[in-house]
């Protein structure tokens, strides 16, 4: 193709340089030299200029930004796998394309999971503040004692791709008895394989879970599905671990029952006001709290770069690209 023929495409974070190269190989590419986030002025010039848009979760697709006039992003190809940051019903009736980057990262963030899961349940970010401080006196039986790990019961709240791999290193790995809530659920022989067991509603799935951790996309109808009912529900010995979206829970709440101690603690990798972290959790030593890792290692961000390209790659070859949402 030549130059003039080439797509544009405008992308809103640096990515990894390998997959910027191939951007700029494929695409007139304009990418984001200093990794500013873009502003929502920003975001609908992009609309304006743009065949197609790579944005990531930092960049709110409002239905204002997808007012733009004259609108000339036909695709917006999501760089991550969750799109709650783009408003679909908009980009449907602007006939704008969206696709998102699933599979790549369902490992990773699993792997992100499990990691706040044992870190909260055996004071590890607790116990490396402490060595840090120089505050470790030496062994001792008593000293920072955790909770097990091993045997005890999971409670998946969504049973998609990723719970799906937390459930085989829970069950596989530490002998965990999983249970899971899904208003969709996967078909009964994947559920059997899994050794996964279903509870008919989330309260009960609450009720019985040492370990409760989110699996659900951020919709209308999941924002704050932990809220202060649901979140009494669970044990005071139980944890709650959010590798989803922030959304899904609410802080406030939380706080709350952290502070009440009707729950132990909590490993959290989102958070309802990215980036800024309701400030009394920065305070609680029972709480985990990672800056949105999920999918941070280098093999899956070139894994998701390229997901994305051959999402524009199909679309603009007349093809449907394989991960449309919209
Ligand atoms: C990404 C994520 O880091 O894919 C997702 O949904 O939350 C993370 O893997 C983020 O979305 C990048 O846009």
């Amino acid at each position: 193709m030549s130059g003039a023929a080439r797509p544009r495409v405008i992308v809103t974070r640096r990515l990894p340089a390998a997959v910027e190269d191939q951007l700029k190989r494929e695409f007139d590419a304009q990418l984001n030299a200093d990794d500013h986030p873009f502003t929502v002025a920003e975001l609908t010039n992009a609309l304006r200029e743009a065949d197609g848009l790579l944005p990531t979760v930092t960049d709110r697709i409002t239905a204002d930004v997808l007012a733009a006039e004259p609108l000339r992003t036909k695709i917006i190809a999501n760089f991550g796998v969750g799109f709650n940051n783009i408003d679909i019903a908009a980009a449907k009736a602007r006939g704008v394309v969206v696709t998102n980057t699933p599979d790549v990262l369902t490992d990773d963030t699993a792997d992100d999971a499990i990691m706040l899961l044992l870190m909260v349940a055996r004071r590890g970010g607790e116990g490396e503040r402490h060595v840090r401080a120089g505050a470790w006196t030496g062994w001792r039986p008593t000293h920072m004692l955790g909770t097990k790990v091993s045997g005890k019961t999971l409670g998946l709240v969504g049973l998609g791709r990723i719970a799906r791999a937390v459930a085989r290193r829970a069950k596989q790995g530490f002998g965990m008895r999983v249970l899971f809530h899904d208003p969709y659920p996967p078909p009964a022989a994947v559920v059997a394989e899994l050794g996964a067991e279903a509870r008919a509603d989330l309260d009960t799935l609450v009720r019985e879970s040492d370990f409760v951790s989110l699996h659900c996309p951020a919709t209308p109808e999941t924002r704050h599905l932990m809220n202060a009912r649901r979140l009494a529900l669970m044990k005071p010995t139980a944890f709650l671990i959010n590798t989803a979206r922030g959304d899904v829970v609410d802080e406030a709440a939380l706080i709350a029952a952290l502070q009440a101690a009707t729950l132990a603690g909590a490993g959290l990798d989102v958070y309802e006001r990215e980036p800024a972290v309701s400030p009394a959790l920065l305070t609680m030593e029972n709480v985990v709290l990672l800056p949105h890792l999920g999918s941070a290692t280098r093999e899956t961000r070139v894994a998701m770069g390229e997901r994305s390209l051959e999402n524009l790659r199909a679309f603009f070859s007349g093809a449907a690209p394989r991960d449309r949402v919209a």
